[in-house]
């Protein structure tokens, strides 16, 4: 019998636990999305099940009649140019169920027969030039000329399930403001009664990014965190997978990976997928998993950690080591009395953790890992 647990990134677990309420305000709101405009960010630190949720939400999308297209962000994409491209490459290209390009090309830039699909890049290049004005005129001209088709493909509108997205920031790249461009050009087409519905996703920065950009994102907005699940749902997360297995966790064996993992959802499924492929028994127990765990912590430092904190140089872990005592919280003024390093020098270095992606802020001065249990990593190995 296979392993029903499925670490990963992205990969949809055996029984998504604990979401209900998310899943749920998603259905309604794509109901109140007919008549008011919705839209959602979704935020949490890594391994708390983001994409696995957006995937869920691919699923409603279609149940609801909804159009979808999904991409996941990264840092090149900050440039206003590429951003757009990408943008409209997504309305153009990627909408599942219709083909938006037909709309426009014909009688925008007269493409004749012969026409591949698999040029849509010079397709959107032409478009760009085709239109007029700043990149956000053009932006919602696209936007307004697609929407005929979306009606008249009898679906309510288009969803835009955006992964990743706390990558893209105003003024990251020198005049350069991405965000701007997406959060006025879809407030101008939504307060039309255009319904396009954008769910942006991404670590606790993203919704701040936004702010910064345009205040009225916080209007625009319903924010949903994404965190550790309740005792109760991590609780069916190992159970009920384990029911369509021929194998057994004691009740003991569950309460204390619980208690481990803190019900994070990368860990729910990591820890009892080590059991499982370590012990060779039906029947797992609180000892089998006493007798694992250094082994099981080693190959999770290794796989899940590691990797993240080599990335920072030799001064910013030792940084990353005097902040693991603060931790979960980590105040800036502590930080710099526990390290004894200069003000500005220390600033410098929580910036680049930053952008690693080690570390957000939390509000002024005040700072927290992106990674579960960090802390816990950082002073098995300090
Ligand atoms: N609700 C849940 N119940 C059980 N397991 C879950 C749940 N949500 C996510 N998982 C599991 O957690 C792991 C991480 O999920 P996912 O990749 O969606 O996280 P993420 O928040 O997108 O992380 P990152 O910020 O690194 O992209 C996957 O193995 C997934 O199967
Ligand atoms: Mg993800």
């Amino acid at each position: 019998m296979s392993n029903p647990f499925r670490p990963g990134n992205g990969i949809m677990p055996p029984y998504l636990a604990g979401r209900e309420d998310e899943i749920l305000g998603f259905e309604k709101s794509l109901s109140s999305a007919l008549s008011l405009p919705q839209n959602l960010v979704l935020s949490g630190i890594r391994g708390t099940g983001k994409t696995v949720l957006l995937r869920k939400f691919e699923e409603i999308c279609t149940k609801k009649k909804w159009l979808f297209v999904k991409r996941e962000f990264n840092s090149k994409l900050n440039h206003e140019s590429e951003f757009l491209n990408a943008l409209l490459t997504d309305i153009i290209a990627k909408t599942r169920g219709i083909s938006l390009a037909k709309k426009l090309k014909k009688p925008l830039i007269g493409f004749g027969r012969g026409y591949k699909e698999d040029i849509e890049g010079d397709f959107i290049s032409v478009l760009i030039q085709k239109y007029k004005g700043t990149l956000g005129d053009r932006l919602e001209a696209v936007l307004t000329d697609v929407y005929e088709s979306i009606l008249d493909s009898r679906y309510n509108g288009l969803v835009f399930l955006y992964d990743e997205f706390h990558f893209i920031e105003d003024g990251k790249i020198a005049d350069n403001h991405p965000l701007s461009l997406l959060l006025e050009s879809f407030s101008h087409v939504q307060q039309e009664g255009l319904r396009y519905y954008l769910v942006l996703s991404g670590l606790p920065q993203l919704f701040p990014n936004l702010v910064k950009a345009k205040t009225y994102s916080e209007r625009m907005f319903t924010v949903k965190s994404i965190g550790n699940l309740s005792r109760e749902a991590s609780q069916k997360a190992i159970m009920l997978p384990l029911k369509n297995s021929d194998i057994n966790f004691t009740n003991e064996l569950i309460d204390a990976l619980i208690e481990e993992t803190f019900g994070y959802p990368y860990f729910l499924q990591f820890h009892p997928y080590y059991l499982i492929q370590n012990v060779p028994k039906k029947k797992i127990g609180l000892k089998d998993f006493k007798e694992m765990h250094p082994l099981l912590l080693k190959e999770l430092d290794e796989s899940f950690f590691a990797g993240r904190f080599n990335k920072a140089s030799d001064s910013e872990q030792k940084i990353l080591f005097e902040m693991a005592r603060l931790a979960p919280e980590i105040k800036f003024s502590e930080l710099r009395e526990k390290a004894k390093i200069d003000k500005n020098y220390l600033n410098q270095i929580l910036i680049s953790l930053m952008e690693k992606g080690l570390i957000f802020r939390v509000g002024r001065g005040k700072y927290r890992f992106t990674l579960p249990l960090l802390e816990k990593f950082l002073l098995r190995k300090g």
